[in-house]
């Protein structure tokens, strides 16, 4: 055995005393403690496919500019399958003494074809090596949640489609404001996860940028050749400054950002689903599958997933100002701080991941109570703004209509009854305009299928709607 500070021979290397040191320049190990500490290996491994993508357009790029021999690449490129395929059989030997996912691999990479491995960090730093790993991955996770928040747009059109007819009370303040078709409500959360792919796609352009190159901070002295490997990894361009190249997490933070508000999308819709299924409302049910008991009271069947995906929006949120926090003071360029960026964004992706395929088969899943949402928005007066339409029609300016509606609303309720009861004597007391008529206008159906333009809540336009998102490719 070498002993760590006294390298005496050429095959002495930095791995070689990693678990008592971390290199020769140094007289002690750090404590276990400091160790745990300071190591990110139990978090970062999942980027393991990735690292192993970055250093093979690395090697790849320094044997084309002719910094490796050829042969050193091929060593490297079978070496990595190798290790790959022993993380992926769950092999690998991952160890707390080799701080992380790119240390650990670069020592078995050495293992496994000696100097050839050695080769491989050349003209790189872990702080370029982390972030294009970082990028990678999150790239992966970006599209794999496009797809979901695309297939959760569907599921709520293929219920639109099936309800597009089906009457609720639409509300404002929580008060019972106009009817509205439940097809119609569904849609408005197709519309909330349109934006959120929308942000998504357009953070992912800046996600999707090559570190690569800027080694530690200021670049590096050998020939590279940083478009070859950023084409190679698929990236659209490179980072165009080394020292922001390593420093950089506003990827990070955009995505944790639009994540926010796919579970604050997430979590009112959940809010509405736990309002509907009380049996208050009783305009929905879950399937039993996203539902459980209580202990103690037989009789509960409690909305337990949308419970969890509302409370889930809180950690999800934290995340961000974690990031936000994490990076607001950090002076240029790779500081240590930016480890703590991991757990937070991966905890993010994988709360969403999990959310948005729930969700999907959730609302496939949803029944409807058509009369319990009918019976509710036959309360409330909620054709009174049509009355008031209908007034305007005739001639009366909107002003003097409202005030002659709300009148009769107030009639209704000293006797306790709908617009729609009164006799035409009793509603032409408050206009003499209103005809036989009127009670076309009074009725639910009625009120929603006079709304039959763009974005409005007419079964037609609402079937229309469905299908254009349904027919999406
Ligand atoms: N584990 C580190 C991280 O997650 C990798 C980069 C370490 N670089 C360094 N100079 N210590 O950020």
């Amino acid at each position: 055995m070498t002993d760590s500070t006294t390298p005496d021979n050429n095959t002495h290397n930095q791995f070689d005393n990693k678990a008592k040191a971390w290199s020769a320049r140094f007289s002690e190990p750090v404590s276990e403690l400091v160790k745990r500490y300071t190591a990110s290996v139990d978090f970062d491994k999942r980027l393991a496919p990735f690292d192993i993508q970055g250093s093979l357009a690395h090697a790849e790029m320094l044997a084309h500019v002719g910094v490796i021999s050829k042969d050193d690449l091929a060593q490297i490129e079978q070496g990595m399958a190798t290790i790959l395929q022993e993380i992926e059989a769950g092999d690998f030997d991952w160890s707390l003494d080799l701080e992380d996912v790119h240390l650990n691999i670069e020592k078995r990479l050495v293992e496994l074809i000696g100097d050839a491995g050695k080769r491989l960090h050349t003209g790189r730093s872990r702080n370029d090596q982390v972030a294009t790993d970082m990028r990678l991955w999150l790239r992966a996770e970006i599209d794999r949640l496009l797809e979901l928040l695309k297939q959760l747009r569907q599921a709520l059109a293929r219920v639109a489609l099936a309800q597009h007819a089906t009457i609720m009370p639409g509300f404002t303040h929580l008060q019972v404001a106009q009817p509205v078709t439940f097809g119609h409500h569904l849609l408005a959360y197709a519309e909330m996860f349109q934006r959120d792919a929308e942000r998504l796609a357009d953070c992912r352009r800046r996600v999707n940028r090559s570190p690569l190159g800027a080694a530690a901070l200021a670049g590096t002295s050998y020939p590279i050749d940083r478009e070859r490997s950023a084409e190679r990894l698929g990236f659209e361009a490179v980072c165009r400054n080394s020292l922001d190249a390593v420093s950089d997490r506003d990827f990070a933070i955009e995505f944790c950002a639009a994540a926010s508000l796919v579970m604050t999308h997430i979590s009112r819709f959940s809010e509405e689903l736990i309002l509907w299924m009380s049996p208050r409302f009783g305009f929905i049910r879950l399937a039993d599958r996203f539902c459980t008991g209580s202990s103690i009271m037989p009789q509960k069947k409690n909305p337990d997933v949308p419970e969890l995906a509302r409370g889930k929006t809180g950690r999800v949120n934290g995340h961000l100002i974690a990031l936000l926090t994490l990076m607001k003071s950090q002076p240029l360029a790779y500081n240590k701080d930016n480890q703590e960026d991991k757990e937070g964004l991966f905890d993010t992706a994988d709360t969403l991941r999990d959310t948005l395929t729930i969700f999907v088969d959730m609302v496939d899943g949803i029944t409807v109570n058509a009369d319990n949402m009918r019976d509710a928005a036959l309360q409330g007066f909620s054709t009174a703004t049509d009355l008031a339409d209908y007034l305007v029609k005739k001639g009366l300016p909107f002003r003097d209509a409202h005030e002659a509606v709300a009148l009769a609303v107030r009639k209704c309720e000293e006797l306790s009854c709908d617009l729609a009861e009164l006799d035409l004597a009793q509603l032409k007391a408050f206009d003499n305009r209103i005809e036989e008529d009127v009670f076309e206008v009074l009725t639910l159906e009625g009120s929603v299928a006079a709304r039959n333009h763009l974005g409005g809540t007419a079964p037609e336009r609402v079937k229309a709607e469905a299908e254009r998102i349904l027919a999406e490719k």
